[in-house]
């Protein structure tokens, strides 16, 4: 499998060069040349499959000769020892095997991983593959990570005492949950490869910081800088696993209902995968997309009309992005045919009081309690279904733990929440982190000075 740059489509580059180098040099990003395709009857038998082992069979295609099939069996299985349930809001759990079915509505809960955020999936995927091709070259690399809250915790575990690699991670000062912060700031315990570094400013300042220091070759070659957001296309792949996988254990059990599922959405990496799934031949009839008040994407949906913005703050934060990295790969994937795109996407937007009028009301009626992300995936699934022939399978895509925004959680239910044991762990160490003004010079001086 080749990668094209979105920018030259005559760049071209294997996977692992691809992933380490995280963007072409004319600064595109990676897109594979072709999505391997599967009959519903090959998907099925690798759906019968556990989800690792057929995560596995899904990235043979998408990796290259460093990778035997026992290697690829072995990050599976290493990366993906977590469930990931589909559950409806009464607490009940799909089992293709039992014939009475529960209902048709569903939540899948991707938050079971260590940082109880559906990153892991991609993170841990991302960071096993990058030292597996490591430790074959010898090689070192930097790892600047912008993070609206998520991204960092998934990265920063998912290379903590990996060998020949530092990791800093970006994130907005004031920008992310209380819980957040803490998982952020105490990874390894600051003696370790992963370094925080609060930025004063926006999250789309952390991922524009991230960007010039790719343009900025010097530095780029000094610290052989590599990058664990969703612009490097081994974050967006992995992605695909669990949209592949969970919609066949749907079909399993409902036979030719229709599947839609709904993707609380900032930087539309998750929305990418989803689709790659699609291309693949998972059996997903449509995506909805569900935006904060940061709903460049969702507006585009509606008009046809892409208009990136400057951020503003919500209280869904991990979403508060104007500036949607992947919008172009989506492009890719349809070949710029907005109307390929709105046949298979639709998307509504929501303001935080209605994220909260709507937690709330979920958490009256069935007892089951959602993040503000979910929620406003949730109501997005709601917005779609109205007023819909009601006979299709839907499945709202929970990208947290509520745990993870537990100071927000707390006052909107008015309860107190149990934390799971990770985040209870983490709520008791010592944060560490920088402060830094949103310049790359800022974040230059850093990153030499940790690594000098
Ligand atoms: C909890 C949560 N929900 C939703 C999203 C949005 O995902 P994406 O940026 O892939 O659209 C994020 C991303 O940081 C997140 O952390």
């Amino acid at each position: 499998m080749f990668y094209h740059s979105l920018e030259n489509p005559k760049n071209t580059a294997g996977f692992s060069e691809a992933l380490l180098a995280s963007l072409a040099p004319d600064g595109g990003l990676w897109m594979p040349d072709k999505i391997p395709t599967y009959s519903l009857q090959q998907a099925a038998k690798l759906a019968a499959l556990s989800f690792a082992d057929c995560a596995a069979a899904l990235a043979r295609p998408f990796v290259d000769k460093k990778f035997s099939d026992d290697d690829l069996q072995e990050i599976c299985r290493d990366a993906y020892d977590y469930p990931l349930p589909l559950k409806t809001l009464a607490g009940y759990e799909l089992d293709p095997s039992i014939p009475e079915l529960r209902g048709d509505e569903f939540i899948l809960e991707l938050f079971h991983g260590p940082t109880l955020a559906f990153k892991d999936f991609a993170a841990r995927f991302m960071g096993r593959a990058a030292s597996h091709i490591m430790q074959m070259s010898g090689e070192k690399r930097t790892i600047l990570v912008a993070t609206s809250g998520d991204t960092g915790g998934a990265i920063g575990d998912a290379f903590l005492h990996q060998d020949g690699i530092q990791v800093f991670i970006l994130f907005p000062n004031s920008g992310v949950s209380k819980v957040q912060e803490q998982q952020l700031t105490t990874i390894g315990g600051g003696n370790a490869n992963i370094h925080a570094i609060a930025v004063d400013g926006t999250f789309d300042d952390c991922q524009q910081i991230v960007k010039d220091a790719f343009a900025d070759e010097e530095l780029s070659e000094t610290f052989n800088l590599m990058s664990a957001n969703s612009i490097n296309v081994g974050r967006v792949i992995p992605q695909s696993f669990y949209y592949f996988w969970t919609s066949l254990q749907l079909k399993a059990a409902y036979g030719d209902k229709p599947i839609v599922y709904s993707i609380p959405s900032g930087n539309l990496g998750n929305l990418t995968g989803g689709l790659i799934a699609r291309k693949m031949g998972a059996p997903i009839d449509r995506f909805v997309i569900g935006n904060n008040m940061n709903d460049p994407f969702v507006e585009y949906l509606a008009s046809g009309k892409y208009s990136p913005r400057p951020s503003v703050p919500t209280l869904s934060n991990a979403m508060d992005i104007g500036r949607p990295n992947n919008f172009p790969r989506i492009l890719d994937l349809f070949d710029g045919d907005y109307e390929a795109i709105r046949n298979v996407c639709w998307g509504a937007s929501f303001t935080d009081e209605q994220t909260e009028r709507h937690m709330r009301r979920i958490h009256a009626e069935t007892g089951y309690i959602v993040c503000p992300h979910t929620s406003v995936g949730h109501m997005a699934m709601q917005a779609f279904s109205d007023g819909l022939d009601p006979d299709f399978i839907k499945v709202t895509v929970s990208t947290a733990h509520p745990g993870k925004f537990a100071d927000s959680v707390e006052r909107i239910l008015r309860m107190d929440l149990d934390l799971p044991k990770p985040l209870s762990k983490a709520m008791k160490r010592k944060k560490i982190y920088n402060l830094a003004s949103p310049t790359l010079d800022a974040i230059r001086n850093i990153v030499e000075l940790k690594q000098s």
